[in-house]
């Protein structure tokens, strides 16, 4: 029987918006966010460092959650321009991105990297959004299925639950490109994810999926009537709220 999960929307700013932007837009989202009035949706928002301590402050009283981007591995130290999962949770986020393709292509992050920080996450309490995806090259290849179950095996923690894991499946080639990938290509990438995750994780049916690359309005609601979709990791369509609020929308009520 499908289990029965809720849905998760996420904007993910990347490295945008200075204090002004970031303000207005985080504010639209929580006063717009909770007008949509569909059960069981949790939005996130997941500005760049810099805002972050900002837009907790522009969001609070509203059920908007606020995620970091990336954490480091250790709680603190000497990692001069890191930013600590205990430092995010410090500052009010409840969802930290980890292994996004940004950050593994430019700042060579592994499976084995990316596991640490999922689970230096978990130990701060946060929910870890594990990002996976096939490259152009591996999918034409077909390698896709079993490179993201290389990935995601690679890149959960012994640590992961349904409570403290998202899985984002993101093929790299759709993502800003304006080329999102066909809904048999998606049903058929997380269909493999689920399976994975059944065989690893506890409670593996219930840890939510998001698909991500070029999601935007007008192509969200075929998405999310894609089984074991649960929901979007949203690049360049968060930076806009009608955009954002609008793919919100179209979550099945
Ligand atoms: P995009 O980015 O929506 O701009 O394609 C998605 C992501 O990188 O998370």
């Amino acid at each position: 029987m499908a289990e029965k999960r809720r849905r998760l929307i996420a904007g993910n700013w990347k490295m945008n918006g200075l204090r002004d932007d970031g303000l207005s837009l985080a504010v639209q989202i929580a006063r717009r966010g909770p007008t949509l009035k569909i059960p069981a949706l949790d939005l996130l928002i997941c500005p760049p460092a810099t805002l972050v301590s900002l837009v907790v402050q522009a969001v609070a009283g509203s059920p908007i959650a606020v995620g970091g981007q990336d954490c480091h591995a250790n709680a603190s130290g000497a990692h001069t321009g890191d930013i600590s999962a205990p430092m995010l949770a410090d500052l009010g986020c409840r969802y930290v991105i980890v292994g996004h393709s940004e950050r593994r292509a430019d700042h060579g992050e592994t499976d084995s990297r990316v596991r640490a920080k999922a689970a230096a996450a978990h130990a701060a309490g946060l929910v870890a959004v594990i990002c996976i995806g096939e490259s152009l090259a591996q999918r034409d290849t077909g390698q896709t299925l079993d490179v993201i179950a290389g990935q995601l095996a690679g890149s959960l923690p012994q640590s992961a639950s349904q409570a403290n894991t998202v899985v984002a499946y993101e093929p790299v080639w759709a993502i800003g490109s304006g080329r999102n990938a066909t809904v048999e290509q998606v049903g058929e990438a997380h269909a493999a994810i689920r399976r994975t995750l059944l065989e690893r994780v506890a409670g593996g049916g219930a840890v939510r999926l998001l698909y991500g690359g070029s999601v935007k309005p007008n192509n969200a609601k075929q998405l999310f009537a894609v089984p074991d979709v649960d929901g979007a990791l949203v690049g360049g369509a968060s930076l806009k709220a009608d955009d954002f609020l609008a793919i919100a929308a179209a979550v099945p009520s």
